[in-house]
């Protein structure tokens, strides 16, 4: 693998032509690279990968196997748009797996944050690793490694994040073509290549996804709470012109429940809590103070709405002391 580096004096990626100059420049590099070889690529639907994979349907077409593997924690219709967006509109090569059940079976009854973060990682390589190998002919793993992720991994703040865990029978020579930009210029890079604004300008999704917002163990009745009051909170910021403004917001329902009353009738049943903040760094983190009438209507629908919720909490604590997610 060549040490591909971001030249000093490169100019930031910030209008649509710069973005085309840079794409055309890309598909160049990746079919000099890629032949007529086939690349694999596991497709999260998060921009880096998404990003990553429109160039390489542009550059080799069919050539990229895209494998999206749905682990039960994603968010309210992510695997449909990856669907939507990649096999129908862009006629990617894409293999969808949905192993929710094989996620949510290793993950019953395991409380310890830890652990949780283990076996969705490892089970996440297992999956893919599978797919991988039912495959023939495969040379290239494509990732969407960004320059940050060798930023950070040189500085050792963390480890490179991208699929170094795969076994050693699949070794794959790597394509990387969004190494050398930020964040920034992916999503301007994205746009030019037509990718729809909620994919593009998507705000941070951890890759354990929901599984961290359904604190201690998880169970599907809980996991159905967080997702339905994700979906509701973002369509809400949307609606409201929050969308983009605030830098990450999302709901937690934790692994208690309160005594609560509907109808007339006494509800034994869990909270929702609201987490809204903004950052640049995300090393300190300050919390938005959402207006209060929105955060009203925001009670009312979660409790009408969201089966298994009677109350709606919200989280008024910067980082640190606290951090983003709960586990
Ligand atoms: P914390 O909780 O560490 O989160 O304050 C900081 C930011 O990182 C995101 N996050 C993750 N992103 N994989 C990711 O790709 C992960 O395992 C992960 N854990 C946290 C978090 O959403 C926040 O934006």
């Amino acid at each position: 693998m060549i040490d591909i580096r971001r030249p000093d004096n490169m100019v930031r990626i910030e209008t649509e032509a710069q973005a085309k100059a840079y794409i055309d420049e890309q598909i160049t590099l990746l079919r000099q690279q890629i032949g007529d070889k086939k690349v694999l690529l596991a497709l999260s639907g998060g921009v880096d990968s998404s990003v990553v994979a429109a160039l390489l349907i542009k550059a080799v077409g069919d050539q990229l196997v895209s494998v999206h593997v749905n682990h039960g924690l994603l968010r309210k219709g992510e695997p449909e748009q990856v669907i939507e967006v990649f096999r129908n509109q862009m006629h990617a090569n894409l293999i969808y797996v949905d192993a929710t059940d094989r996620f949510l079976n290793k993950l019953a009854g395991v409380t310890d944050p830890e652990t949780k973060r283990m076996i969705i990682g490892g089970e996440f390589i297992e999956v893919f690793a599978e797919e991988a190998r039912k495959l023939d002919g495969i040379e290239f793993l494509a990732q969407g490694t960004i320059w940050p992720d060798i930023l950070e991994s040189e500085a050792g703040i963390k480890a490179h994040h991208n699929a170094g865990g795969l076994p050693e029978d699949l070794s794959f020579e790597l394509v990387e073509p969004v190494r050398i930009l930020f964040k920034d210029e992916v999503r301007v890079v994205g746009k030019a290549l037509g990718l729809p604004d909620n994919m593009v300008y998507r705000q941070p999704f951890p890759g354990p996804g929901l599984g961290v917002r359904c604190p201690g163990a998880i169970t599907r009745d809980r996991l159905e709470a967080v997702r339905e009051s994700d979906a509701i909170l973002r369509e809400e910021f949307a609606k409201n012109g929050l969308e983009g403004k605030v830098w990450q917001y999302f709901t937690v329902v934790p692994d208690f429940k309160s005594t609560g009353i509907t109808d007339g009738k006494r509800t034994f049943q869990w909270p929702c809590i609201i987490r809204a903040i903004n950052t640049t760094d995300v090393v300190e983190v300050t919390v938005e103070h959402l207006d209060p009438a929105f955060i009203d209507h925001l009670v009312q629908r979660i409790t009408t709405e969201v089966p298994g919720i009677n109350r709606v909490l919200f989280d008024y604590t910067p980082k640190p002391p606290a951090t983003v997610e709960y586990e």
